[in-house]
């Protein structure tokens, strides 16, 4: 399948799920408002990988952070999808193969990794619906 879509109506703030999208993991998040002032409130200058929360979410929906779980070292797959997971320092992601840590906007911020989790092509059919690809 080209594409998949997603059903977002049971995911409160906090929670994630994960979905498989042309064989790969895609994690979905829906940041809860402290998670977004905390991507919100880290200068761009400090990032290595520098993006904004709205760049990397659409329009309205910033609370929807959608990423390949695909780490950019060497392709793990992160911890932090499900609460309870280590989410590393940063509070977002944790990669448990060489320790790269990702924040609440799944931004690189430390460890190898020199990029942040991809954002895949998405688009919101309806208010809790959701097509990747
Ligand atoms: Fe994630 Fe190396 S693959 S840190």
């Amino acid at each position: 399948l080209a594409s998949t879509e997603v059903d977002l109506a049971k995911v409160v703030p906090g929670q994630g799920i994960k979905v498989s999208w042309r064989k790969q993991p895609v994690f979905i998040r829906n940041l809860t408002p402290k998670e977004i002032a905390e991507a919100d409130a880290v200068p761009l200058s400090s990032l290595r990988d520098p993006q904004t929360l709205a760049e990397r979410t659409k329009p309205g929906h910033k609370n929807w952070l959608i990423t390949l779980g695909v780490c950019t070292h060497l392709g793990c797959v992160p911890l932090g999808i499900s609460e309870g997971e280590n989410r590393g320092q940063y509070g977002g992601y944790f990669c448990p193969c060489h320790g790269s840590q990702y924040d609440t906007a799944a931004r690189i911020r430390g460890g190898p990794a020199p990029r942040n989790l991809a954002v895949p092509d998405y688009a919101f059919k309806t208010p809790t619906t959701v097509q990747i690809g």
